[in-house]
């Protein structure tokens, strides 16, 4: 079993470099099951219900999220159209959405979980680590993969050492630039951010020319970048027999 995962996937560059890769890459990789960040796919923050469905039809199986989750008010209303979206279980406002997703693929329960850090994060609710206890207590599948979305790469590596014994796989999201830590013990794969698919020419994904006037004070407006964009990953083998993970490959097409 192979599973791709693709990291924060900004704005409309993302989204077309998804759309225009997703379904060679799948190919080309052997992947058997997909997850895609997209707490920025709409203009940078946030996430639509049509955008979630052009992700679905573009070929992710799972679309986890983040700090943005909720930041385009629509989802909101149209979550119960949404059944394979993932939003962090520490996050605040706790209610909507689901905080695990579980679905079946070739004979595997695999369950997706998405997490906040708790470091320079407004909207976390407390630490993840006690959360994490809690929902790994509470899933029956046969693969845990953990979307860590966090600031810090202590943070995510203690989660990871905390619970790789209990999670084939934990990566790393929302800094949008990718590591090279990618590693596999315990039979659990691991990596502190597996970077963004989003603009290049870009400072995270976002116009380098109003991040610029921002420092000389000028008020601005979130603006995402519109240059062609890098498409960041991880692939994560999976032996069939143990369900644990054997292989971490990172994925990084720039444009
Ligand atoms: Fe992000
Ligand atoms: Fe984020």
């Amino acid at each position: 079993m192979k599973i791709l995962f693709l990291g924060d996937v900004v704005s409309r560059s993302g989204r077309i470099a998804v759309k225009r890769r997703l379904a060679d890459l799948k190919q080309e990789v052997g992947a058997n099951f997909t997850v895609i960040n997209g707490e920025n796919a709409a203009h940078g923050k946030g996430i639509t219900s049509s955008i979630y469905n052009e992700l679905m039809e573009a070929g992710a199986d799972v679309i986890t999220l983040g700090n943005h989750s909720f930041s385009k008010h629509e989802i909101l209303g149209k979550l119960n159209e949404c059944p394979y979206l993932v939003r962090p279980a520490n996050m605040d406002p706790e209610e909507p959405g689901n905080c695990v997703v579980i679905r079946e693929c070739q004979g595997k329960r695999i369950a997706v979980v998405n997490i906040l850090g708790g470091v320079f994060m407004n909207n976390a609710l407390g630490e993840s680590y006690p959360v994490g206890e809690r929902l790994l207590n509470s899933i029956d599948a046969d693969i845990i993969l953990v979307d860590f979305h966090g600031e810090a790469t202590g943070e995510k590596e203690l989660f990871w050492y905390l619970y790789r014994d209990r999670i084939t796989a934990m990566v790393g999201t929302h800094t949008h630039v990718q590591t090279a830590d990618e590693r596999i013990a315990h039979g659990s794969a691991y990596i502190s951010d597996v970077g963004m698919c989003g603009s290049f020419d870009s400072i995270l994904g976002r116009d380098v020319d109003e991040m610029i006037a921002r420092t000389h004070g000028k008020a601005t407006r979130y603006t995402p970048a519109e240059t062609p964009a890098i498409l960041c990953g991880v692939v994560i083998e999976i032996d069939d027999a143990t369900n644990r993970a054997i292989r971490i490959t990172r994925i990084q097409e720039r444009p």
